[in-house]
């Protein structure tokens, strides 16, 4: 299961997908750049796509590289969304009986690609009834006792929306360091931090690959494109298990315009942070409980999630019921326009009322 609208279930229940608000999904809430549009009107649909990315590789590193530290192309791999290149990564690594360790509650989409890879999981599940914080000595102990092929940490997580330090971070590097594992750290939501460490930083180290989402940054998740920075040998061992043409020529012309807008960026970042603030406030007043999150979406604890999502779509407002999380208590609202969170603000209301009545 998913964030985002379910058609099939929308229909269900006679609903118009262009009637409801969806918090579920949390994407930069000002749409894509304006030029993509333009971006995209020049590609020639008749064409196969560039199966290297190399424009959109170039840009990436132009868009990473700084004046002390500077990256290049074979160290980028490109994907058909982020969800190609964890998928990628299992079979590559994994498919021979390996092992993955997963710092959980998480994404899903980590546990089923191990899973389709045959891969054995283990799970270190964070404290559910303090912080949602891991112990990070028990992960690297763990990592040390069972050597796993792959570590996979999603920083800030989803759902919780728990932001890793530094220390923490290279913890867990190390240890994967000493039993020649990869630790990858999943950074979809790293764009919408409002103060991040600089994790660019850990690319010295081959043990490290770090995964991020340009469908979530620029609001294009339709076109799906992500990518990971990796050595030169992790990214072209996954790119020979990679289709060619996965990347389609929509998507990367529009990843290339929207990395050249600098200005696009910043006022995403800034229209989260206000419009998140003003939602936790709303939620604080109205005696919800919020664990703190420095992603883009707040986890809100309703006692009975999957009432409080239905109560709420029938008020054509979306959110992410986190019992597939192992969290039934909680359902996940992801930041949009403040316009949008007013709404959504009045409908939770509405909702406190009535489920406090119950
Ligand atoms: C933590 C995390 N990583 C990756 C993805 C997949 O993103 P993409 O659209 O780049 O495939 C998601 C999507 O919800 C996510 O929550």
């Amino acid at each position: 299961m998913h964030g985002s609208i379910n058609l099939r279930e929308v229909r269900a229940l006679g609903l118009k997908p262009e009637d409801l608000l969806d918090f579920s999904a949390s994407i930069s809430p000002i749409g894509p750049p304006e030029g993509v549009w333009e971006a995209m009107r020049s590609i020639d649909l008749s064409a196969y796509p560039d199966p290297d990315c190399l424009e959109l590789r170039e840009a990436i590193c132009r868009h990473l590289s700084t004046s002390s530290r500077e990256l290049t192309m074979d160290r980028v791999l490109v994907g058909n969304g982020s969800t190609e290149v964890f998928h990628l990564l299992t079979r590559v690594y994994l498919s021979n009986n390996g092992t993955a360790l997963l710092m959980t509650p998480t994404y899903g989409e980590y546990d089923g690609a191990c899973r389709l890879a045959g891969a054995q999981i283990l799970n270190l599940e964070a404290d559910l009834s303090g912080d949602f914080r891991w112990n990070i000595t028990a992960a690297a102990n763990l990592i040390g006792a069972k050597k796993p092929e792959l570590i996979i940490v999603c920083n800030p997580n989803n759902p919780t929306g728990v932001y890793l330090s530094r220390a923490e971070v290279e913890t867990l590097a190390d240890a994967a360091k000493d039993t020649g594992s990869l630790l990858v750290v999943d950074e979809a939501y790293l764009s919408f931090v409002e103060e991040p460490w600089d994790s660019l930083a850990l690319l010295d180290r081959p043990e490290v690959m770090l995964v991020r989402s340009m469908t979530k940054d620029y609001a294009q998740t339709a076109l799906r494109l992500g990518y990971a920075l990796a050595s030169e040998d992790v990214v072209s061992r996954l790119r020979e298990y990679q289709p060619d043409w996965s990347v389609n020529s929509l998507a990367q012309k529009a990843g290339v315009s929207a990395l050249e807008d600098a200005g696009y960026l910043p006022r995403a970042r800034k229209a989260v942070f206000d419009a998140k603030d003003y939602l936790a406030k709303e939620l604080i007043a109205l005696g919800l409980e919020i664990p703190h999150s420095e992603a883009n979406f707040i986890l809100v604890k309703i006692g009975d999630a999957a009432k409080w999502r239905s109560m709420l779509l029938a008020k054509g407002m979306v959110v992410r019921d986190c019992t597939s999380f192992g969290l039934p208590q909680y359902i996940r609202l992801g930041v949009r326009t403040m316009a949008d969170c007013q709404r959504l603000a009045a409908a939770m209301a509405e909702v406190a009322q009535t489920a406090l009545a119950d």
